[in-house]
């Protein structure tokens, strides 16, 4: 099973790249990130977090309640955005921290699944907010990013002496 690179690696921080064919390769590494995905579990997962940096996410956020389903999408981009919504956010990849992040409310998600058609996703609250945090993750932007830079600084003290202390 592939490692969830935790922060602060540096392919965390990198934009990742357009996917150009969506051939079996794409496909095995969804159906492998969404097997981290499950086991974590977490209920949102950027290529880039398994150190692949390929415009590709999966997300799920029927899965804790016992309502699995599944969304893949290969290049997401988000065309449509309103409204201003807070939710506390937490991360794979920044194990153990969480943080109340502001979002748009509502967003229009457009990208192509794991058969090259194309996908429209319409999605508000929880889901809106899991679609454009694994997103940023596509531009190498994390969720602590929109926090202020006091509350920034004082997680990044936290992580790094965590690293440290090898917890
Ligand atoms: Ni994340």
């Amino acid at each position: 099973m592939r490692e969830i690179l935790v922060y602060p690696h540096p392919l965390l921080r990198r934009r990742a790249e357009e996917v150009r064919e969506i051939d079996g390769g794409v496909a095995r590494l969804a159906g492998e990130m969404a097997e981290v995905m499950y086991k974590a579990p977490g209920i949102g997962l950027a290529a880039p977090q398994v150190g692949e940096l390929r415009r590709l996410i999966v997300a799920d956020i029927g899965h804790p309640e016992g309502r699995p389903e599944l969304i893949v999408l290969v290049n997401p981009v988000v065309v449509e955005s309103e409204g201003a919504l807070r939710m506390e956010e937490g991360c794979l990849s920044l194990p153990g921290v969480r943080a109340e992040v502001e979002r748009s409310a509502r967003v229009l998600v457009k990208g192509y699944d794991l058969k090259e058609r194309p996908m429209e996703i319409e999605a508000e609250g929880l889901l809106a907010v899991v679609l454009q945090h694994e997103i940023d993750h596509l531009e190498g932007r994390l969720f602590i990013d929109h926090l202020s830079r006091l509350k920034r600084d004082m997680i990044e003290r936290r992580l790094r002496k965590r690293l440290r202390e090898g917890d």
